[in-house]
């Protein structure tokens, strides 16, 4: 007979834990101990509300605080690490009988601190629980860790971007000779492709992307009859908002689908360098070599050098696209709103999370270690100029002197399919004379051209003569410019590490007031995108939640706001916290948050705007399409100094005397 579950004391008759099948059957602590951080944390927060509303006293408040901590430090102090279960020097508190880690941790706190500790799970259920310690993992480490791996990949392309970049080689498409190209510029193609996921994480971190409020306070399914504050305990989790239905918070796994989604993409680019690599280490290529660490013999021919780890890396992306397929399929079908079926949720997650982490990781290594060889490219299959790679130079070359597209396409073709009829391979082989012949033929007599044809002959010839930004050679504008763009990845996310503490990170950080920093993070620059990797997500988290706090304390819709003494109380607390920013960017910042739908629904109605005449709405709009363009620019306008003078124009030409509002107001309504 298993140990009573703390929560079945309630319950009349047996307890469920008869059958050691089903025990085992039903627990998920084999698998969940990794939330633990997370659990706790939520747990503090959610004690801390129930302390705020009155639901439980300061002395238990601060009983299930410092029991909470004492575990986190006995839990992360086991010999055989945090995670362990059932093995020798793992944290005696993980008993699989209790089948997951939010019933070891409350059943470690009532066993400590008794009584207080029976009051946590108040208004609480597992079913908010999971889902807000699946967020905060996903959110708080899941997506970090992710992103530290993939600025280290990030560099190590740069690295060889450094070490092998003027190396020339050809370009395929559809594997098949293309144009020349550099392997600067093929490492400036995998960065951009991993710079995308990482910004990707970062969006994970921010919770700008994936459902990131805050699923506490939903209880099991449809919330509770307790007063239970639950703006104030997302907010002091750094979300910005709890979750809307307490009905799809507690049903909802789309947080882990779309991190799945993100894994299964980088899994996708990591096989794709995987196979591209993999061909580039065949014979018949023989472009690169891997360092002899990442390559593996065979046990009965002594000559091979196998790229396993490459093959490796393609094969588990399989593993990580099935995660992805296992968790919509496992969400298909599923009725409202918590079944069990969604405890498989972090058995597939977590897996694909670790192995796309080893890839990455292991990608680094292997990029670390490759040596591109121009003498081998010379070599290979007959040469680097085999395949007239500079087929398409020499078109431009004749574009260059009047020639049109079209027919210099022609032009070459035909001169592609002389050399080929005349036993020569390569365009560099053919006269001046030919050339010229050639066009002349196709109708061009006054165009001739001369030796400087051979400029643009031959693939390291083209690979140094590309002019349009982001190409592939080796000139100003290919891979040297991103190149020489100063900071490495790490450095900027340690710049912006350094830029501000993060709150809520740890089970031992209050939570968070608006700091100066926060502010900052929340100024425009950051906000359309364009330094996003300057800026530490946590503060801007928090500067987030503040704008949202206050504007739901005044409780007007957005487009209500501009030129109110309600918007000049909100802005001056935000001057209050010690900080720069304008009413402009405060109410930019919040126009921005309203179209990531981050913005809840105010309580007031707008009001009404005075009534205008056509002939003044016509006047109205010329003035606004004057100033910025177009009326869908209208949320650009608010406290830029040019509105004032509108107002002014406005009111003079129609001879009217509307306040700034008013005409904010009636701006508003024009362009909808
Ligand atoms: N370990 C469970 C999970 O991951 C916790 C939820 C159990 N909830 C319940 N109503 N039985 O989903």
């Amino acid at each position: 007979m298993s140990t009573p579950k703390p929560w079945e004391h309630a319950k009349s008759g047996e307890g469920s834990g008869t059958d050691p099948l089903a025990a085992r059957f039903v627990e998920s602590l084999s698998y969940d101990t990794r939330l633990y951080a997370a659990d706790i944390r939520g747990s503090i927060a959610h004690a801390q509300m129930l302390d705020r509303v009155g639901m439980i006293s300061r002395d238990d408040l601060a009983a299930i605080e410092r029991g909470l901590r004492e575990i986190q430090r006995e839990i992360e102090s086991a010999p055989a690490g945090p995670r362990a279960v059932g093995v020798r020097g793992a944290w005696p508190g993980w008993k699989i009988d209790l089948e997951d880690v939010h019933m070891c941790i409350e059943a470690a706190l009532i066993e400590k601190i008794g009584e207080p500790g029976r009051r946590l799970h108040t208004g609480r259920s597992r079913n908010d629980q999971v889902a807000l310690d699946l967020r905060l993992w996903l959110r708080d480490e899941a997506a970090p860790a992710l992103h530290s791996a993939l600025a280290d990949l990030l560099d190590a392309f740069k690295d060889l971007a450094r070490r092998c970049g003027p190396i020339v080689l050809p370009t395929y498409t559809h594997l098949q000779r293309a144009q020349p190209g550099t392997v600067g510029a093929e490492c400036m193609a995998w960065w951009s492709m991993f710079a995308r996921d990482a910004n990707l994480c970062s969006q994970q971190e921010t919770g700008e992307w994936g459902l990131m409020a805050s699923p506490l306070g939903s209880g099991a399914v449809a919330g509770s009859l307790l007063p239970l504050d639950r703006h104030a305990a997302a907010q002091s989790l750094g979300f910005a908002t709890p979750e809307q239905s307490s009905i799809d918070a507690t049903a909802s796994r789309d947080e882990a689908l779309d991190f799945a989604y993100l894994l299964s993409r980088i899994a996708v680019h990591l096989s794709r360098l995987a196979e591209q690599w993999i061909i580039y280490c065949t014979t018949e290529f023989g472009f690169l070599k891997l360092g002899s660490a990442f390559t593996t013999g065979s046990s009965m021919m002594p000559q091979k050098r196998n790229p396993d780890m490459l093959e490796l890396i393609r094969g588990r992306s399989a593993n990580i696209i099935g995660a992805l397929t296992g968790l919509l399929t496992l969400c298909k079908g599923l009725p409202l709103a918590y079944n069990r079926d969604l405890q498989e949720d972090k058995r597939l997650l977590f897996a694909a999370f670790d192995t796309t982490l080893d890839c990455i990781v292991m990608a680094a290594r292997v990029v670390a270690s490759a040596e591109f060889d121009q003498t081998r490219i010379d070599t290979a299959a007959g040469g680097l100029d085999r395949g007239y790679l500079d087929a398409t130079a020499l078109a431009e070359h004749l574009v260059l002197r009047g020639v049109p597209f079209r027919t210099a396409h022609q032009i070459v073709g035909s001169l592609v399919r002389e050399c080929e009829a005349t036993g020569r391979d390569a365009l560099s082989q053919m006269k001046v004379d030919e050339f010229n012949a050639a066009l002349h033929a196709a109708g061009f007599p006054k165009i001739t051209i001369d030796r400087t044809v051979y400029d643009v002959l031959n693939a390291k010839n083209v690979a140094a003569a590309y002019k349009s930004a982001g190409h592939a050679g080796s000139g100003p504008g290919g891979y040297r410019d991103w190149l020489e763009a100063d900071a490495t990845h790490k450095e900027l996310m340690e710049q912006a590490q350094a830029s501000s503490e993060r709150p809520g990170r740890d089970a031992s950080t209050p939570a968070p007031a608006i700091s100066a920093a926060a502010m900052q993070a929340a100024a425009p620059a950051s906000l359309f995108g364009g330094e996003a990797e300057a800026v530490d997500p946590a503060a801007r988290r928090n500067a987030d939640a503040a704008l949202i706090a206050a504007y739901q304390k005044v409780g007007r819709t957005l487009d209500d706001l501009p030129y109110t003494t309600d918007f000049d109380a909100m802005h001056s607390q935000f001057q209050g916290a010690g900080t720069g920013l304008t009413k402009r960017t405060a109410l930019q910042r919040l126009q921005n948050l309203r179209k990531a739908g981050k913005l809840p629904p105010a309580g007031r109605a707008a009001s009404t705007p005075p009534r205008i005449s056509e002939d003044e709405e016509t006047l109205l709009r010329e003035l606004v399409i004057a100033m910025t363009g177009s009326l869908g620019q209208r949320d650009q306008l608010p406290y830029d100094p040019r509105f004032d003078g509108l107002v002014e124009a406005f009111n003079q030409q129609a001879g009217r005397e509307l306040s700034p509002h008013d005409i904010w107001r009636l701006v508003a309504k024009l362009a909808k």
